[in-house]
């Protein structure tokens, strides 16, 4: 007898056209729970999640806690100055040993019977440990280390599977455009202290979807555009050269040309970030000048790099198939005048922040839309990922910074598609010909 009562396969969910340039989504896919479990296993449990930048463990002893899709997992720096990831689950009856988001420790006691681990897992201290066998075992009971865990250009990915593959074969592309961010400012990055969380009635692939959504902006963000003295409809002007970039990997990019004013820059175009910077060679300086991006780095987390209003590092949290966290962290380059800082910062809480004019109507808008996932209907139950299947460019200078896979306008739905081309291949190890 079949054991699983998944047997669906990714013609149940995706519907592809190419001659009519067609491409349906099923919304089931927001709303059913067997695949909820599926994408627990198979995305977050067996690939690479982001975790967490390196500038959120400063000292030894620093740790910080987060997860792993639902697994509870603490960072640690260790004496040595390593970043290691345990998992924050007690081996005596599983409570979370840290309860705190963050802090400077060497220990971590569990509080429910206080067994004591050293913050590289070891398990150092039993209460009344005469009440057990006198050879127990309590080498073997630390607390668990994940297996794979990078720090690349100061952004922290880790995985639970010994057998996820090579960190650089997951990242991909958007490898180099990380890099772009890391090393643009002199002195690179660093994240603030201080999380803005908050819960939306959605399920994940939703509220990653939003974060790189170019079209929807001049209309659910129309009352933010209007108060930072913009025509509705101005600020994103749906025809501009903006790009969607699919780069292969479930990763993908709602990418801005920087046609307005948001930086100091010389008489060239330059902003002042660039103007001594050895980090970058010629081609990323030059797009560095140019460009803004959303970048969605797939599965979990998307770096709004200073857009304005930006820049923002958002986590994803999938707690329920219709129920997802989400954290905003807010990064500043670390060495740029004060009065830039104040004013990016001022524009990523204008809009990002709980009090800001733009999550809040995302979140609304969003939780519109799985209401209208309940419909069943047979025809009325897809969603439409069509737009610019007709204009997929080929050949754009883009090319010279990031390898895209597909590259299409801003607004359109390029990026989405080859998500979900990724999102196929990975739960259902099928090959999707979009
Ligand atoms: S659950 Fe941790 S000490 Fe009992
Ligand atoms: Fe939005």
């Amino acid at each position: 007898m079949e054991m699983t009562p998944y047997k669906r396969s990714i013609k149940d969910y995706i519907v592809v056209d190419r001659q009519q340039g067609l491409f349906r989504l099923n919304a089931e896919v927001y709303k059913d729970p067997y695949l909820f479990d599926l994408e627990m296993k198979k995305i977050f449990h067996e690939g690479w999640v982001y975790l967490a930048h390196e500038s959120q463990l400063k000292v030894p002893n620093d740790y910080f806690t987060t997860y792993i899709g639902d697994t509870p997992i603490i960072l640690v720096k260790t004496e040595d100055e390593r970043i290691i990831g345990l998992i924050n689950r007690c081996r005596h009856r599983g409570a979370l040993v840290c309860r705190q988001e963050k802090g400077n420790s060497k220990f971590f006691r569990c509080p429910y019977h206080g067994w004591t681990y050293s913050n590289y897992g070891k398990l150092v201290g039993i209460p009344d440990k005469e009440g057990y066998p006198e050879h127990f075992d309590i080498e073997n009971l630390g607390l668990i280390r994940i297996p794979k865990l990078v720090n690349y250009y100061g952004f922290i990915f880790g995985s639970l599977s010994s057998k996820a593959p090579e960190f650089e074969d997951y990242i991909g592309e958007a490898g180099k455009l990380l890099r772009l961010i890391a090393l643009k400012f002199p002195g690179g990055i660093e994240v603030l202290k201080g999380i803005h969380k908050y819960g939306m009635q959605v399920n994940w692939k939703l509220a990653f979807e939003n974060a790189v959504d170019h079209y929807h902006a001049p209309f659910v963000h129309e009352s933010y555009f209007e108060a930072v003295g913009h025509e509705p409809g101005k600020r994103i002007d749906l025809r501009s050269k903006d790009l969607s970039l699919y780069l292969g990997k479930g990763h993908l990019v709602d990418l801005m040309f920087r046609d307005y004013e948001v930086y100091e820059i010389d008489e060239k175009g330059i902003p002042w970030y660039l103007k001594d910077n050895n980090n970058l060679n010629e081609i990323e300086k030059k797009w560095a000048a140019k460009i803004t991006f959303h970048l969605g780095i797939f599965p979990n987390v998307i770096i709004f790099d200073v857009a304005s209003p930006g820049p923002t590092i958002r986590v994803i949290r999938p707690v329920t198939v219709d129920y997802t966290e989400v954290y905003a962290y807010y990064y500043l380059p670390k060495n740029a005048p004060r009065e830039y800082k104040e004013r990016e910062l001022r524009a990523s809480l204008r809009f990002y922040g709980p009090a800001g004019m733009g999550t809040p109507d995302d979140v609304e808008v969003l939780k519109l839309a799985m209401e209208g996932y309940n419909v069943k209907d047979e025809k009325g139950k897809y969603n439409d990922l069509s737009r610019g299947t007709h204009r997929d460019f080929k050949d754009h200078e883009i090319l010279e910074l990031v390898n895209a896979e597909m590259i299409g306008h801003g607004t359109d739905d390029t990026g989405y598609r080859g998500f979900y081309k990724w999102w196929a291949k990975v739960i259902f190890n099928e090959e999707l010909s979009i």
